[in-house]
């Protein structure tokens, strides 16, 4: 994790303010990031001063505040912002328009779509939602030169280029998943980590919250869940392979004997927190998706409460990697408290989506289970497989009563999918063209394409990550719709996701190095959605210096990609 020393940062801000001083009126070109879908360079910049007010129509006040907020510790001082009455040559304008903005090619124009001009006499983005808004102010931002980014205030004049920009997303679900069960994430960084999907204008946040290594989301009925359930007694150190010695190979019965760093561990939400995140999340246009595992992946849940569990051996919380084989039982009075569990999930989580887990179920627990064979004969069903399928129905039927959504990984799909469930296709595209052939929605999250804790090099000196190699050209050129898939079951594919599964991420800046530039690389992906032979990942690199920039000086401890 190489980070440049403060002197190099300092060096390096003073020849951008000796050139800016050179020629003041030189706007940058722009390099934004994700590209937009149409940009025309016009001749000119505008040129933002002490002057410069926010106009906002109805309903756009909040986006008004939000940029002025942004802007304001750069600048030194915050735009006002006023009604769009009050209008004066100068301003920057954000319109809400109640007709929806075509981005001028045959796509459905969509919520997200906004129409950005910059002439020398103002700026004025315009959009038919506040969604479209908001990524207008994400694309003027990024036109401004980078020290906009800064957390101080910066002496220099403030030039953009004229530009009329028409943007709109080629995928509703734009997302990352970051995972707190394997390691607790701060709120702070929670909040940082949603201010860098904004500014990616990626609008989903899957929150990976229990896992057996952790439970860390306060629920009020059942506190041992986070007063067992969030604390481990220590963690694995380094891979469990690093423990096998020579005569392990030889005699594979011997156990290897593992090492464990003999710190407690954990962490959880308060409520008060969860809520907080949310409307912050809200507020940038991202919508939180929260992860409560079932059946499997409990181990956690059923250290709190053993009689949720599928066999009689005690189990504290795990304290390794890998798939664990504790999954709940499947009694009724399991699915109640799971239920209730969901009731104060969806309390604290007002949209429509509710990611159950699903994968990664060993079902040697229920197969070794006299009771659970017996409810298996009871209820008709076949096998674990249809037992697993007879579980997720349960809960999916509650959360369709609720007005909620049930979404899933690709092993819902196995013993018969719930109806009206999504798909989360993580074990390559399989289960997502399946999937889609079924009538399913589809969110790709490809563990080819899309998981960032695998390295970002084979050439040695990265952090210890849990395995495979995933650069960032393949990020780039991941297309989400796997070519086996018709033009109607492509429909179907809502978008696709990163994922930041944390075993071997222990800090808030191991996440931003695994996350960033392979982020910027997926969030053009998603928004942009080009045939692969129309991406030019040189050009993209040439882009990603000057966003690199603005991520140095938000201090984000990105990775630097090598030239190409
Ligand atoms: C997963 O990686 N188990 C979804």
């Amino acid at each position: 994790m190489v980070k440049y020393p403060g002197h190099l940062i300092s060096l390096w801000l003073l020849s951008w303010t000796l050139l800016s001083a050179l020629s003041p009126c030189a706007a940058a070109a722009p390099n934004l990031i994700p590209a937009p879908l149409e940009m025309t360079r016009k001749s000119g910049n505008f040129r933002l001063t002490a002057d410069t007010r926010i106009y906002y129509t109805r309903g756009a006040s909040a986006i008004a505040d939000y940029l002025s907020a942004e802007l304001a510790p750069a600048l030194g001082w915050s735009l006002p912002a006023q009604a769009a009455e009050a209008w004066q040559a100068g301003g920057i304008l954000l319109e809400l328009n109640d007709e929806p903005q075509s981005a001028g090619d045959n796509r459905a124009p969509g919520d997200e779509s906004y129409l950005l001009t910059v002439d020398e006499n103002g700026v004025r983005i315009s959009a038919a939602r506040p969604a479209g808004l908001f990524y207008g102010v994400q694309s003027l931002r990024q036109l401004f030169p980078v020290e906009i980014f800064a957390k101080e205030k910066q002496e220099r004049d403030w030039t953009i280029p004229c530009v009329r920009i028409a943007d709109q997303p080629a995928f509703s679900w734009r997302g990352m998943l970051l995972d707190v069960g394997r390691h607790f994430m701060p709120v702070d960084f929670i909040k940082q980590f949603i201010d860098q999907l904004a500014l990616h204008k990626m609008n989903r946040l899957h929150w990976h919250l229990t896992d057996d290594q952790g439970w860390r989301l306060e629920i009020k009925r059942y506190p041992l869940l986070t007063g067992v359930g969030a604390w481990r007694d220590e963690t694995l150190v380094g891979h469990y392979g690093d423990s096998r010695r020579w005569w392990n190979r030889l005699f594979p019965w011997i156990e290897p004997v593992h090492q464990y760093d003999g710190q407690r561990y954990g962490g959880f939400y308060t409520r008060q927190q969860v809520r907080d995140i949310v409307d912050y999340a809200r507020t940038r246009h991202v919508m939180v998706v929260p992860e409560i595992e079932m059946p499997g992946h409990a181990q956690a849940a059923v250290a709190a409460y053993p009689e949720l569990g599928s066999s009689d051996e005690a189990v504290g919380v795990k304290r390794g990697w890998g798939v664990s084989p504790y999954i709940y039982n499947p009694e009724q009075s399991t699915i109640d408290f799971l239920k209730n569990v969901l009731t104060e999930v969806m309390e604290l989580f007002p949209d429509d989506y509710i990611h159950i887990g699903g994968d990664e179920a060993r079902k040697d627990q229920w197969i070794n289970n006299p009771r659970v064979q017996l409810l298996m004969e009871e209820r008709g069903l076949e096998n674990e497989e249809e037992m697993q399928s007879w579980f997720i129905r349960q809960i999916d039927e509650f959360l369709s009563q609720n007005g909620r959504r049930l979404i899933g990984w690709d092993e819902i799909l196995q013993g018969g999918l719930a109806r009206g469930a999504t798909v989360m296709s993580w074990r390559g595209a399989t289960g997502g063209i399946a999937a889609a052939r079924a009538g399913h929605d589809v969110v790709m999250a490809d563990n080819n394409y899309t998981y960032f804790d695998h390295y970002q090099s084979e050439s040695g000196g990265e952090p210890l990550a849990i395995g495979g190699y995933i650069p960032l050209k393949k990020v780039y050129y991941y297309d989400p719709i796997p070519g086996a898939l018709t033009e109607e079951e492509s429909s179907h594919i809502l978008g696709a996701q990163g994922q930041l599964w944390t075993e071997y991420i222990k800090t808030p800046e191991h996440v931003e190095y695994m996350a960033f530039p392979r982020v910027s690389a997926l969030a053009e992906v998603v928004w942009l959605n080009q045939e692969p032979e129309q991406r030019d990942y040189q050009a993209f690199l040439q882009r990603l210096d000057v966003h690199l920039q603005r991520l140095e000086i938000m201090n984000i401890n990105y990775r630097q990609p090598e030239e190409d």
